[in-house]
């Protein structure tokens, strides 16, 4: 590399603009190419010449669902030299790869992750992945997922952190904050991505300007405010528009609208897929389009590299466009600090899972577990005369990390089996679930059984989507047969998204959503099902009744014939089941009870721009201490466009003992009333709000609050 002291020093945009004057067109090319998986042999030439400006190492179109041979740090640092030290001007090449939940210690899927309600916890582990990706040669991850989603069907969901745009984003802007101490983040998909027609992946989405905004784009917004240095553009169209060439929603309301200055990443092949889509001629018309739209960095399809540079002497793009894409993708790799440590950070110390990293991932997995039936099984005696456990999951680490993991080793799992045995020795017996004669016979010798059954991770995650939301073939049928032996059962289900669990809830004698909780997955249910830790996990998505009940939201929003759920009747019912979900969002046991609210507001009228005090009376009312999750929500009755009949708006997760009282405290701006009205603008009305406090969405207190003029107010404050 020349000595160019001012790469080093001086204002960022300075040294972005300063390099930028040195590209030729052709360089700049390289550095909006982003080819998969690049290798110092193969792509010598390329490297050499500045044609390569970022790199995926990623398992294929796919990702997610396929392993590959691993990362090679040797390659990248080889591949980096040669940029580096050969190439004209230097620039080193931005190295991604999917750290999604973890990197060789895997945490709970994203969708478990949400239902721990802890956004410290998510900024924890997304740095440890961070910085165990990092000692890999890895600067960048395509994470987190922030679409917002209420289709189950879709295989997806695992990889976000649920329905609820002020949950996910707040975990979204956790996980912003904990990769980037060390790596860059990505906020993924740009948008719309969770509204794919009948939950099929890809497929076509219909939204209005209204929806997106009051619900799709906040939890982007969200990262874009955390400082996430990319946003990855989806691989849907809009009512027609495909993302990858969508000039509204990426460049003017993404990029103008809201400042973003990162890097905008197609998604793997997404600029090609424009011709797929049937709304390009060729390659240089999808490379022209999605330019023009705002897609900075081309992933995997060559289009850039192919024709960006002829697009710009030919006159289809202006140069200022391609010199806005370069800009940015510099920007980035000084914002990552490339220029000055280009190379993988590696030492001898062991990459992970460690004692401490295994301790973090314990804590993760207990803590998305969520109860959701119990006749009173749990938590077990650890004096339990013996114990049954039976299933696909009992031993099989390699099924327990879940969807999307790309370096994590089913070998580093700590298994129920082993957990189990660790703590109740020769108390335990197991089968796998394979003879059902076998596992009936020793659910009636043993005292209790645990039932480990549900989705394996294929099922789920990207491409994966079902058209039946029941376990898979045969599970239900042998679930069933077992409880009918008159011994308590416990069922322990392992999915990616939310299932219907009517029947299982009908047939076991207590239930619990474990999701894939990853590398601590035994501990972690020990804990739990013994009664070490407290189960604290809520359901970030509804539970449908049916997979005929999808969609089944908490945004599902007011009609003209409103359904009273209470006796199900008038509005939209369905005539054959009942239509409210089977579990609401939100929901969670404890091994106590709690009775929540009523909230008591620290004044009854706000005045537009001010903030308000809540606090919600928590009794423990059962025999142990517990953790309630309080959750506050927002119903506004009156506004401009028909609002969700409830949103959340904040949560605490607070500790009572047992006959105690405790109390949740929250402040709530007026701004969190805001909404996008009939004109697409933002607004916060005057008029009545209710806030209603419960520990989930579909139960609770309200109290009602008026908000005000600025001025009409400070006499009428109480
Ligand atoms: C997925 C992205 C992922 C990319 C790179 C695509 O198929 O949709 O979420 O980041 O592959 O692996």
């Amino acid at each position: 590399m020349s000595e160019r002291p001012w790469l080093r020093e001086g204002p960022l945009e300075h040294r972005v603009e300063s390099l930028l004057a040195e590209l030729t067109l052709a360089e700049k090319a390289g550095q909006l190419n982003q080819p998969a998986n690049v290798s110092p042999g193969d792509d010598h030439d390329a490297l050499a010449a500045g044609r390569i400006g970022s790199s995926l190492y990623a398992s294929g179109a796919l990702g997610g669902n396929e392993r590959d041979e691993g990362l090679s740090i040797a390659a990248i640092e080889q591949c980096q030299r040669i940029a580096v030290e050969e190439s004209r001007l230097g620039i080193p090449v931005l190295f991604g790869r999917d750290v999604i939940h973890g990197h060789r210690t895997v945490f709970p899927i994203p969708l478990g992750l949400a239902a721990g309600w802890d956004p410290d916890l998510v900024e924890r582990l997304a740095a440890v992945a961070g910085e165990e990706a990092a000692r890999e040669g890895v600067a960048w991850t395509f994470a987190p997922m922030v679409d917002i989603s209420e289709e189950p069907r879709w295989g997806r969901v695992a990889e976000g952190f649920g329905e609820a745009p002020v949950l996910s984003g707040r975990l979204a802007a956790a996980s912003v904050r904990g990769f980037q101490r060390s790596i860059g983040a990505t906020a993924k998909h740009f948008v719309g991505y969770g509204l794919a027609a009948g939950g099929r992946d890809y497929d076509t989405v219909q939204v209005g300007e209204n929806t997106l905004r009051n619900l799709h784009l906040r939890t982007f917004r969200d990262a874009v405010d955390a400082g996430v240095l990319a946003v990855m553009a989806s691989f849907n169209d809009v009512d027609g528009t495909p993302m990858h060439a969508n000039r509204r929603l990426v460049r003017e309301v993404l990029k103008d609208e809201w400042g973003f200055d990162g890097v905008v990443v197609a998604d793997w092949s997404g600029v090609g897929q424009l011709v797929d889509h049937g709304v390009a001629a060729d390659a240089r018309d999808a490379a022209r389009q999605a330019l023009l739209a705002g897609v900075d960095l081309d992933m995997a399809s060559g289009c850039y590299l192919a024709h960006a540079e002829e697009l710009v002497v030919s006159g289809a793009v202006p140069a200022e466009i391609v010199d806005d894409a370069v800009r940015r993708v510099l920007r980035m790799k000084f914002r990552l600090g490339l220029f000055d440590d280009p190379y993988p950070r590696t030492t001898d110390e062991p990459i992970g899972p460690t004692a401490s990293t295994r301790a973090l991932a314990r804590e993760a997995a207990a803590s998305s577990l969520v109860l959701v039936g119990n006749d009173g099984v749990l938590p077990l005696r650890e004096d339990v005369a013996s114990l049954h456990l039976t299933g696909p999951f009992v031993d099989d680490g390699e099924a327990l990390l879940g969807t999307w993991v790309l370096d994590g080793r089913g070998e580093d799992v700590a298994t129920p089996l082993a957990a189990f045995t660790e703590l109740l020795g020769e108390r335990v017996s197991h089968t796998d679930g394979r003879f059902s004669d076998l596992a009936c016979h020793r659910t009636r010798e043993a005292a209790v059984t645990v039932a480990l059954l549900g989705e394996h991770p294929s099922r789920s995650g990207e491409a994966n989507s079902v058209a039946d939301l029941g376990l898979p073939a045969g599970q239900l049928e042998a679930l069933r047969q077992l409880c009918d032996l008159g011994k308590p059962v416990v069922a322990v289900v392992f999915a990616g998204r939310p299932l219907d669990l009517t029947e299982v809830l009908r047939a076991a004698s207590a239930v619990l959503v474990a999701w894939h909780p990853g590398t601590e997955t035994g501990p972690a249910l020990a804990d739990v099902l013994f009664g070490r830790r407290e189960p604290r996990g809520r359901l970030p998505m509804t539970f449908p009744r049916s997979t005929g009940h999808v969609p089944s939201s908490i945004h599902a929003r007011g009609t003209s014939r409103v359904i009273d759920f209470s006796r199900d009747v008038w509005g939209g019912r369905y005539l054959d089941a009942l239509t409210q979900p089977q579990l609401p969002f939100g929901f969670g046991l404890a091994y106590t009870t709690f009775e929540i609210g009523p909230p008591a507001l620290d004044r009854s009228q706000v005045p537009l721009g001010g903030e308000v005090g809540v606090q919600v009376p928590v009794a423990n009312t059962g025999g142990r201490p517990g953790r309630a999750v309080v959750q506050l929500y927002l119903h506004d009755p009156v506004a401009d466009v028909t609002r969700p009949k409830v949103e959340l708006l904040d949560w605490q997760a607070i500790d009572v003992d047992a006959g105690a009282t405790g109390s949740a405290r929250f402040t709530v701006s007026t701004d969190a009333f805001g909404y996008y009205g009939r004109d697409l603008s933002r607004r916060v009305d005057t008029g009545l709000i209710r806030l209603i406090a419960g520990p989930d969405a579909a139960h609770g207190q309200a109290v009602e609050l008026t908000v005000t003029e600025p001025t009409a107010t400070r006499e009428d404050d109480a």
